[in-house]
């Protein structure tokens, strides 16, 4: 539904007189109802409404534009079968967020309502919903954090065995449900493969289960994100839901369409052959479930959400930041490293403008190849002759900062730490498995103490700035054999959450230290991951055209600041020139992964000045809002623009991925002559460059003309780009 902006205004009036039954706390975001008892949650374009029916269930009644909380008030018998907290028990019409056994072998859970309060969580009103069952010793505790300006809702739930013995099993706990409206529904995802990551995907919901999931910790590039639209609504104008998970292990989204027309979408950890013995006074928190509703189709929502990631959620060390352009040796040398030859890339580095220098793969002993020395975190002699220190130094002495890279969660069978602790692997006996390489039992707490010692002691002895956290293994064998039988399939939850602890442990010991994720790729970048980390690699296909693609797909859960794009000479296929490279990876963190020793001169220059560039854009790329102007989805041309908080400023990187006449309407691919901008000022002038123009031609155009009428198309030519920039002036 599409409401013109004084009507939205005049709605917005009419919602702050006193409605009957309604009084306000918590300002404007948490409206306690009465009759029945219940709460709308408001952020700036939702509400979220939950009422307690006379028998105590806990039901949420509506979720949608901020203009229908009051109609949905009045109307609060929506929804009768689904509750807030829907559970193993009774008929079995929805899917469960909560299944559990208690010590008699009892298998259904029954809620009631027993209070709820208003608390402040980190300076947000939180809604805290509390259950129990009608007879058993459970405790259902549901949160529901509101970020109001990003009109996002963070919903967790901790659950308590309130009993003096006994376990209560727990086969399945997700953290949190959301209903949606009558309708009928899209969702959009993302899934992929390594080097083909994060492609975008639509499907019509009709009756029945939808699931996307990750079941072998590293997710197949499909992070755990979704946008859910009307059928009927402008896929990039229109109303849409959206949501996001903060949790790298297994995770699931459900999405369950009943023949009325509801839409239950459930998100959490995966409980797939993972259980929770929750013993007598224990609790166990979900991770959080970030969910939200926009008026603004994706692009509202892809703003929204990253918005939320870049001001609220990346870790606070260096969130407000600009991110250093990384040289990463991976593509030049490999595994095959020594002092020598990094230094002369080293060299280079600095020459053209690089402020980090990222030593990838192949500097730890034992490390030959792919499958020798994981485990074994100690430099390596041989590559290394004077040791790591003085090495890092005459890095920092040309200038730049140091970076490492580390696959911590990994061991390879050929390597000093496997042979002195072969069980310290996930493994099942009798089960070969991988023969070369194994996932660490992180659940383990000597594995725990191990890792952190290395680390921390890698870190404290060499002057490392920078660590990329790479975890390449698809895990498989999924045993604890040493643990009791009640604890073996609790091994996944618990290896994550001691993964997280040693993350957080080296960045409280190590603050300075930017952190990078990466999963072969963007294989784990959910937002457990980025508050942990600065940002994420997001492929090892660096192809410019194809980065393209996996960009745009990136862009539509995480902020740019996030996406390290670098140069490479890996062109599997569609050959680009250097500057076009260039101009993709200004995307979002600039880096390169060149044999930058083979550079020509005439390269180098191309390399400085257009380092310069992205220099003088680096602010508005890593701190603005993106606009995906024209998808590559749907055209031969891909557009991106990106506009500072106050609108005095920003740039349009503009792609062409072929070349086509165009003209006819018959071409499947559409060729838009013509860019319209968004998120200037209307009356604003603005004073257009192209960048890189040797004859410095300017133009200057009102904000509203640039977005209603627009400017043509800045580049003509298969496989060219074009930077522009756009500047307020008086
Ligand atoms: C996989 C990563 O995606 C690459 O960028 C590189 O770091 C290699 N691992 C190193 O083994």
């Amino acid at each position: 539904m599409r409401i013109n902006s004084s009507l939205r205004i005049i709605i917005a009036f009419l919602l702050t007189l006193p409605l009957s039954g309604i009084c306000q706390v918590a300002g404007d975001i948490i409206i306690k109802t009465a009759n029945p008892q219940g709460w709308i949650l408001k952020t700036q374009s939702s509400a979220y409404q939950i009422i307690v029916t006379k028998e105590g269930v806990v039901k949420p009644v509506f979720y949608g534009p901020v203009e229908q909380a009051e109609f949905a008030q009045k109307n609060a018998r929506w929804y009768e079968g689904i509750e807030e907290v829907p559970v193993r028990g009774g008929l079995p019409f929805k899917t469960p967020m909560l299944e559990v056994v208690f010590s008699d072998q009892v298998r259904d859970a029954d809620l009631v309502f027993t209070n709820a309060e208003i608390i402040t969580v980190d300076g947000r009103p939180t809604l805290k919903i509390t259950q129990k069952d009608r007879f058993y010793p459970l405790e259902v505790v549901s949160f529901t954090r509101i970020l109001a300006e990003f009109d996002i809702l963070e919903k967790w739930t901790v659950v308590k065995n309130t009993g003096k013995k006994g376990n209560i099993k727990i086969d399945n706990l997700q953290s949190a449900s959301i209903v949606l409206p009558v309708d009928q529904y899209i969702l959009t995802h993302l899934a992929g493969k390594q080097k083909h990551e994060l492609q975008l995907q639509e499907t019509l919901l009709t009756p029945g289960l939808k699931t996307i999931q990750n079941k072998a910790f590293k997710a197949n590039f499909n992070p755990p994100w979704f946008l859910v639209r009307p059928q009927s609504a402008d896929a990039s104008t229109g109303p849409a839901y959206f949501g996001s998970l903060h949790y790298s292990g297994n995770w699931v989204l459900n999405f369950d369409r009943s023949y009325d027309g509801n839409l239950q979408i459930l998100g959490g950890i995966n409980f797939w052959d993972t259980a929770w013995n929750l013993k007598p006074g224990t609790t166990f928190e979900t991770p959080k479930f970030s969910v939200g509703f926009t008026q603004n189709g994706s692009e509202g929502a892809a703003q929204s959400l990253s918005a939320y990631v870049r001001k609220t959620i990346l870790p606070t060390t260096h969130r407000n930041d600009l991110r250093p352009i990384l040289y990463n040796s991976w593509f030049a040398t490999t595994y095959n490293v020594n002092e020598q030859q990094q230094l002369e890339l080293a060299k280079i580095a600095k020459e053209i403008g690089i402020e980090t220098f990222v030593l990838d793969d192949g500097w730890f002993k034992n490390r030959t190849d792919v499958n020798s020395g994981l485990g074994d975190w100690e430099p390596d002699k041989k590559e290394f002759p004077s040791g790591l220190p003085a090495f890092i130094k005459k890095i920092n002495d040309m200038g730049m900062q140091f970076g490492i890279w580390v696959e911590p969660e990994n061991v390879t069978v050929n390597s000093d730490l496997y042979r002195a602790h072969p069980n310290w692997a996930i493994n099942f006996p009798n089960r070969q498995g991988d023969a070369n390489r194994k996932i660490l039992n992180l659940a383990r707490e000597d594995v725990y103490q191990y890792l952190l010692k290395s680390l921390s002691k890698l870190l404290k002895e060499n002057n490392i700035s920078f660590v990329k956290w790479d975890q390449n293994k698809y895990l498989s064998e999924p045993g604890w054999p040493e643990a009791p039988a009640e604890q073996q399939r609790e091994m996944r939850i618990r290896h994550v959450a001691n993964l997280y602890r040693l993350v957080d442990e080296l960045k409280k010991q190590f603050p300075q230290v930017w952190f990078e994720s990466c999963a072969s790729g963007s294989g784990r970048i959910d937002l457990g991951m980025l508050s942990r980390m600065d940002q994420a690699w997001a492929s090892d296909n660096s192809n410019a055209i194809d980065r393209i693609f996996i960009h745009y797909g990136y862009l539509s859960l995480l902020p740019a600041n996030t996406l390290v794009s670098w140069v490479t000479h890996e062109d599997p296929h569609q050959p680009t020139s250097l500057e076009y490279k260039f101009d993709v990876s200004m995307n979002g963190v600039m880096g390169i992964g060149y044999d930058i020793t083979k550079w020509s001169d005439a390269e180098k220059e191309i390399a400085k000045r257009k380092i310069a560039e992205y220099k003088t854009v680096r602010p508005l790329v890593q701190q603005g809002t993106v606009y995906r102007l024209v998808s590559p989805m749907t055209s031969n041309r891909s557009a991106l623009q990106y506009v500072n908080e106050d609108a005095s400023s920003a740039v349009l990187m503009s792609y062409n991925l072929g070349a086509y006449m165009g003209g006819s309407q018959l071409y499947v691919r559409n060729t838009p002559n013509v860019i319209k901008l968004q998120g200037l000022k209307n009356d604003q002038q603005y004073k257009v460059q192209k960048l890189g123009d040797t004859q410095n031609q300017t133009a200057i155009y009102k904000g509203d003309f640039l977005m209603n009428v627009g400017m043509s198309w800045p580049v003509y030519g298969a496989n060219k780009s074009q930077i522009v920039l756009i500047k307020a002036v008086n």
